[in-house]
């Protein structure tokens, strides 16, 4: 397993953080999210700084799906980030966390009308519009609460970026956005313009998620230009920002070829600034929404291996205490981990292994076929690149409980979310009888 962050293996032991994870096992028991301080600061520091220029104003909304606590957002808000949400619930976890309302964006293909209230009492700044229905909802509850909003509106410039078809978001059937080849389209954007309600700052685009290619967001730029030259020339409508969502790739596994993050930022901001001149746009303001890439490196899950079995066909597997529930991207988008034995950091892996969860479902499996010392229980296994789209896909599938997340930086841990317990889970049920 390549080590990602603050990951040290001394004596045969893997830490984070400074930290022992056989320490965070007794601590805060198995299974176990364990997120890496340092290396998110060092994340979120990454972008800040790189997607900055002297002519444009960059901004970077942490995409909150990817993994989000009231901590959480607080962490990203000591970085100086924006932060992107996508339903209620995301929405009220960054108002508890006391995040300033006016660097949160809205997101989402069908708010609920008491989503967008909410967004509104809350004093949420920024709404991505998804579609003219929306728009015109949104337009009327505006003018009741008599509150003025900044709206950006989601569009599909068709860029097929590649990966995997359920993240792919701007192929022509998407469900996300208004395409910018559809007919009505001015007509979408005239009637928002027109609403005394919104602060129409600009157009909204995110072509998919987990891309290694600069191509594609290159590309994705040159279209939105392109289509804000047809709106200047075709409506004389001139927006003050872009925004052009998450989606950079991340280290998962060999093979895996993530972007140089630091050069590509500066390049492509500094592309939107030359694309924007050269057609004589008044774009001063750009955003990106980053999640995976802020997050995934910076998780790693730790297990405790049960059993271990050897099939009649001579399979070996490992049996974790985990599995789909805290990590259904395996089984959802065929995602591949790399793992280690933290208790057996340096011992030879001479063994190939199936690391298998424990929840009822043949597709429970969450590494096919990786090299690993010699297992047996007791032994604790760790998962690393695991910080995105893993604790918030959390499912309570056979009615395991939730992992607790613990945070470690300089040698000391903290808890981030106490682990479920049989009583939260039954907590919302109703007797019968
Ligand atoms: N902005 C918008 C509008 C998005 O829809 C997304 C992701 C992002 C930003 C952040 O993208 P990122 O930088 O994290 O790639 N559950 C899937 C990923 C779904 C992504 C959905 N949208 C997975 O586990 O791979």
């Amino acid at each position: 397993m390549r080590l990602l962050g603050s990951m040290k293996v001394e004596d045969n032991k893997l830490s984070i953080g400074g930290v022992d994870v056989a320490t965070l096992a007794k601590e805060y028991g198995t299974p176990l999210y364990i997120i890496d301080q340092e290396e998110l600061e060092d994340k979120c520091r990454l972008f800040k700084e790189n997607f900055s220029h002297p002519d444009l104003r960059g901004e970077v909304a942490y995409a909150s799906k990817a993994f989000l606590t009231v901590g959480m957002a607080q962490l990203i808000n000591k970085e100086g980030l924006s932060i992107d949400v996508v339903s209620g619930g995301e929405l009220y976890t960054v108002h508890k966390a006391g995040f300033p309302m006016d660097r949160v964006y809205f997101h989402g293909n069908n708010k609920t009308l008491e989503e967008l209230e909410l967004a509104i009492r809350l004093k949420c700044g920024n709404i991505i519009i998804d579609n003219r229905h929306e728009a015109k909802i949104l337009g009327e509850l505006l003018e009741k609460h008599d509150y003025k909003m900044n709206v950006f509106l989601r569009v599909n410039p068709g860029i097929s970026a590649e990966t995997h078809d359920y993240i792919k978001t701007t192929t022509d059937d998407s469900k996300f956005g208004e395409s910018i080849f559809q007919e009505d389209i001015y007509q979408i954007l005239r009637d928002i313009k027109v609403q005394d309600y919104m602060n129409f700052k600009g157009l909204h685009c995110h072509i998919g998620s987990q891309i290694f290619e600069e191509e594609s967001f290159l590309r994705a730029v040159d279209e939105m230009l392109y289509f804000y030259q047809l709106v200047k020339n075709e409506l004389d409508i001139e927006f003050e920002s872009i925004n052009l969502g998450g989606g950079f790739g991340v280290y998962y596994a060999e093979g895996d070829r993530p972007i140089d993050l630091g050069p590509f930022l500066q390049r492509m901001i500094d592309y939107i600034y030359q694309g924007s001149r050269r057609r004589e746009l008044t774009i001063r303001h750009v955003l990106i929404e980053p999640g995976r890439s802020i997050i995934s490196n910076a998780g790693s899950t730790l297990y405790t291996v049960g059993g271990t079995k050897e099939t009649y066909s001579g399979k070996k597997y490992i049996f974790i205490d985990g599995g789909m529930s805290d990590n259904p991207r395996p089984a959802l988008y065929q995602a591949k981990y790399e793992a280690i034995i933290a208790n057996k950091a340096e011992e030879a892996p001479d063994t190939l292994y199936t690391v298998a969860g424990k929840l009822c479902e043949s597709g429970d499996v969450l590494i096919e076929d990786i090299k690993l010392p010699r297992a047996e229980a007791g032994d604790l296994l760790l998962i690393s690149s695991t910080g995105a789209y893993t604790f918030s896909m959390f499912s309570n599938y056979n009615r395991v409980l939730r992992p607790a997340v613990a945070l470690v930086k300089g040698g000391s841990p903290r808890l981030m979310v106490r682990r479920q317990t049989y009583e939260d889970l039954v907590s919302l049920d109703e007797e019968l009888i």
